[in-house]
């Protein structure tokens, strides 16, 4: 069989300058894959040239074996998408806008009627079916998004940035209703520039900086191969350094043996660490 997802020799440049630079990457069917990295990685154009929104300048990307640059019509009805930026209608009620795309997808007034109740009741929304958009909460407005994206009931689901903005208890709505829909047989690519999203979501993550993956894997077995214990120095006022050993004995060791000037702290490692180890940023912005 197939791979869901096929990239080789992925680039993309906009005015010279390159956003996407010769990816390569697999998805099995069935995963739930995510990529971490900071503002301007290359996360949404990745996305966007996945559901061909966006032409590659140069690469092949398959979807379940469809070439996406070759059929970009027929490959649609194998992904569902839900964007990083509100893309619901306004004017419309929650109702409506799955309506309108159902019609998009060419579903009988039947299949329609009871694909959305389904679909409403499935991300909890049918209270809410018959509210404007604007009337609705942020976490409710995703939730409609992901019931639009499933309505063709696709076997995989695109989600740029699903939780952002969204409070953690919000957010945590979501990560069960991801996770839901994984079990359930869907494979999910999403993009996140929070490091616990990551940790807590995905079964394999690829770091993303300047549209390359520095590095990928469980977000166990990259924390794994950084060490699982960091060691944070606080240098009276001249910065935080950090060290990393593979258990609590040996960090204690290290930690047994420093002059006894500095402020210390022992925690276990994050996907955080393993991104400041890469590239000497913070994936949330700022240089350390
Ligand atoms: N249409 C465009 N024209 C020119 N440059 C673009 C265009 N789209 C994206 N870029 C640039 O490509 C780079 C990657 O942008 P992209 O939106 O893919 O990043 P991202 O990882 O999704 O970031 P964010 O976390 O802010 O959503 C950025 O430097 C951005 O300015
Ligand atoms: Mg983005």
């Amino acid at each position: 069989m197939s791979k869901m997802i096929e990239i080789s020799g992925l680039n993309k440049n906009y005015s010279g300058k390159k956003v996407i630079d010769g990816l390569d990457l697999e998805i099995d069917h069935g995963e739930l894959f995510g990529f971490l990295g900071p503002n301007g990685a290359g996360k949404t154009t990745a996305i966007r040239i996945l559901t061909t929104l966006t032409k590659p300048s140069s690469g092949r990307v398959l979807i379940n074996g469809i070439d996406v640059a070759r059929e970009p019509a027929s490959v649609k009805s194998e992904f569902g998408i839900v964007q990083q930026h509100l893309s619901l209608n306004r004017d419309l009620t929650i109702s409506e806008n799955l309506q309108l795309h159902a019609r998009l997808h060419h579903l009988s007034k039947k299949e329609r009627n009871q694909r959305i109740a389904d679909l409403l009741d499935y991300v909890e929304l049918s209270d809410h079916a018959d509210y404007l958009i604007d009337d609705v909460s942020g976490g409710m407005k995703r939730r409609a998004m992901i019931a639009r994206a499933l309505i063709h009931r696709p076997k995989l689901l695109f989600l740029d940035e699903p939780t952002v903005g969204l409070d953690a208890q919000t957010r945590r709505k979501v990560w069960d209703l991801i996770r839901r829909m994984n079990v359930e047989g869907t494979t999910v690519f999403l993009t996140t520039h929070y490091i616990e999203e990551a940790e807590a979501l995905c079964q394999r993550v690829g770091v993303l900086h300047h549209g390359r993956i520095i590095a990928i894997g469980s977000p166990l077995s990259l924390r794994e191969k950084l060490g699982m214990i960091a060691v944070e120095m606080n240098l009276n006022g001249n910065g935080t350094e950090y060290k990393y050993f593979p258990d609590r004995v040996q960090a204690a060791q290290f930690i047994e043996g420093l002059p006894g000037t500095e402020r210390v702290v022992m925690r276990e490692s994050n996907l955080e660490d393993v991104f400041i180890e890469l590239t000497g940023q913070k994936v949330l912005g700022g240089v350390t």
